[in-house]
This record gives structure tokens, sequence and C-alpha cells, in this order.
């Protein structure tokens, strides 16, 4: 199967229900709605998403209603982009080809935008208008899914061990869990929220969810070896920003190819957690190899 064309039409679906989801720029307050526009509508590879209809459709669903839902992904995965940046964060000056949030809508209004972002995510996941055909009890589960992911014991905590790892001498479990969380866990919980989404058997969970945490942390490796050897014309960001930073990262630890190397075990890995999955599952496979051998 191609990937980029099925990449491209998905984008295509989640773009236009995003496009539903957040309020019109013009809207009082107005430098918050365009921020939080400006971030969004940047040309992101709205990977989550896609995993999450891709996974849905691994098990047969109809995906149209899961878009608002898919959506959400996307706006917490943006949300967290922008604080990322941040001066007290990463302090970077370019993302998806732009002048990061804070340099176009100074720092108090970037903060809010994420805080609004967010929030947006769980309004649109809440609200039985825009998801009339999931069930209250099913939405329930994906809320709990989604902001455990976000939250301390997700992508925030990974968040925190980034920062206070910077410029020391941390070990490879420390790295790892960076990875998992900052990273792998929202990748994990938009495989998850499909699965949730199309009622996934027991076994069909467990092997989606191992699928997804392993496609998480090949995700970050990429990311990280991409600020190395990437262009800021690929990647849309600045390149060399671990560096600077003195992030630990996977080539940091292992150079770049052992991280390639490892890179791909981990996606072969992912693949096999599929093995009980039939054809309908080749989105999912495709996607695990094209988020290793990604150039932006
Ligand atoms: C970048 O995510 C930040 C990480 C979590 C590694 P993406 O590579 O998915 O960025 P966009 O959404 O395509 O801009
Ligand atoms: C980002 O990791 C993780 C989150 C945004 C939660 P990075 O700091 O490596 O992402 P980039 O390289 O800035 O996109
Ligand atoms: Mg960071
Ligand atoms: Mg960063
Ligand atoms: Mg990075």
């Amino acid at each position: 199967m191609d990937i980029k064309a099925y990449l491209t039409k998905k984008k295509e679906l989640v773009d236009k229900a995003l496009e539903k989801l957040v309020p019109p720029a013009k809207l009082f307050p107005i430098s918050v709605h365009e921020a939080m526009r400006y971030s969004l509508f940047a040309g992101g590879k709205r990977v989550r998403p896609v995993l999450a209809i891709a996974a849905a459709e691994a098990l047969g669903a109809r995906t149209a209603d899961l878009l608002p839902v898919a959506g959400s992904l996307e706006l917490i995965h943006t949300y967290s982009l922008i604080h990322d940046d941040l001066p007290a964060m990463d302090n970077d000056d370019l993302r998806r080809g732009r002048p990061t949030c804070h340099k176009v809508y100074g720092e108090a209004v970037a903060i809010l935008a994420g805080d609004g972002l967010l929030n947006m995510a769980f309004e649109v996941l809440s609200d039985p208008r825009r998801l009339k055909a999931v069930p209250a009890g099913r939405l329930v589960a994906i809320i709990k899914e989604i902001s455990t992911a976000s939250g301390v014991f997700g992508m925030v905590g990974g968040q925190v061990v980034d920062m206070e790892s910077e410029g020391k001498d941390v070990d490879f479990p420390t790295l790892e869990y960076i990875h998992t969380h900052k990273t792998g866990a929202l990748i994990r919980a938009s495989v998850r929220t499909g699965a949730l989404y199309a009622k996934a058997g027991k076994r069909q969970f467990i092997a989606l969810s191992r699928y997804g945490e392993l496609v998480g942390l090949a995700f970050q490796i990429t990311d990280d070896i991409l600020d190395i050897t990437g262009t800021q014309e690929m990647i849309g960001k600045d390149v060399g920003s671990d560096i600077k930073k003195g992030k630990k990262t996977f080539p940091s630890f292992y150079g770049l190819e052992e991280s390639r190397t490892r890179a791909h075990e981990v996606v072969d890995k992912a693949v096999q957690s599929l093995r009980e999955f039939d054809r309908k599952a080749d989105p999912l496979r495709e996607l695990a190899k094209y988020i290793v051998n990604r150039v932006n």
C-alpha cells in the first residue's frame, strides 16, 4: 500500500475536522484564538490522529465519527509543542516551518493558547452534540485514556524529567523513561483511543497497546536523529537544538548508526505485535515503518 497517499488522505480529513473544532480567529479575545490557529494550522504531520484512525480501521470500524476524537489528540499535541518551545523549556524559535508561537504572540499568549488547546480537547471529547454516535461510557474511557497519557503519568512526567536531565549524565533507564513518557504516552494513547472507539477485544487491545508503545518510542528516537541529521527546511524546526541544550538523546548514548538500528528493531517488534491482525491493519504496519524512515 501507498502510505504517503494514505497519510495525505487522512490528514485532509483530520484538518477538515480540526477546522470545525477550534473557534474562528476573529472571535474575541482575538489574540488567543489567532495563536491557537497559527500553531495548529502550521502544517503538522497529524501522526497521532492518523494512528487513532488506522487503529480503528484495523478493527473494521467506520471512522467518520472518530474524527473529532482524533482531532482532540492533535489539539493536545499542538499545545505540547507550543509549551515545549517556550524559553523556559526548549527555547526554540522555529516550529512547523514558522516562528514559534511565543515569538509571534509573546510568551503569555502562547502559554494561554496552549492552555486553550488542551482544554478545548476535553470540551470536544465531552460534547454529546459533536459525538452523537459514540456511547457515553466509551467516551469516558477515551477521556480517561487521553488525560492520563497527557498528564504527570505520561507526557507531563516525561517533559519534567527531560528538563531536569539537561546537562546531566543520566542513565539509560532515565532516557527511556523520558522518551516513553514525553512522546510515547500520547502516541500509545492515540492507538488505544482508536481501539476503544472500535470496541477492541481484550487480546486486540493488548496487542494494539504494545504496538503503540513501541511506535511511540521509535518516533522519539527518530526525532532525536533528525535533530542532528535533518536540515531546517526538512524538519521545519531548529537543528541541533538537543546538543545545544545538553539533552540526553539516543544518539548521545549510542551514536547515530546504533540509534537507527535500534529504532528499526523497535519498529519490527511493533509490526510483529500485529501478527494476529489481517490486511486491515496494513496501514498501521506501514505507519510504523514510515515513522522511522521519515525525513520530517
Ligand atoms: C514533534 O512531533 C514533537 C515530538 C513529540 C517528537 P511531530 O514530529 O509529530 O510534529 P508535527 O506535529 O508533525 O509538527
Ligand atoms: C517533545 O520532545 C515532546 C513534547 C512536545 C511533549 P522534543 O523537545 O524533542 O520535540 P521537538 O524536537 O522540539 O519537536
Ligand atoms: Mg522538549
Ligand atoms: Mg523541543
Ligand atoms: Mg526533538
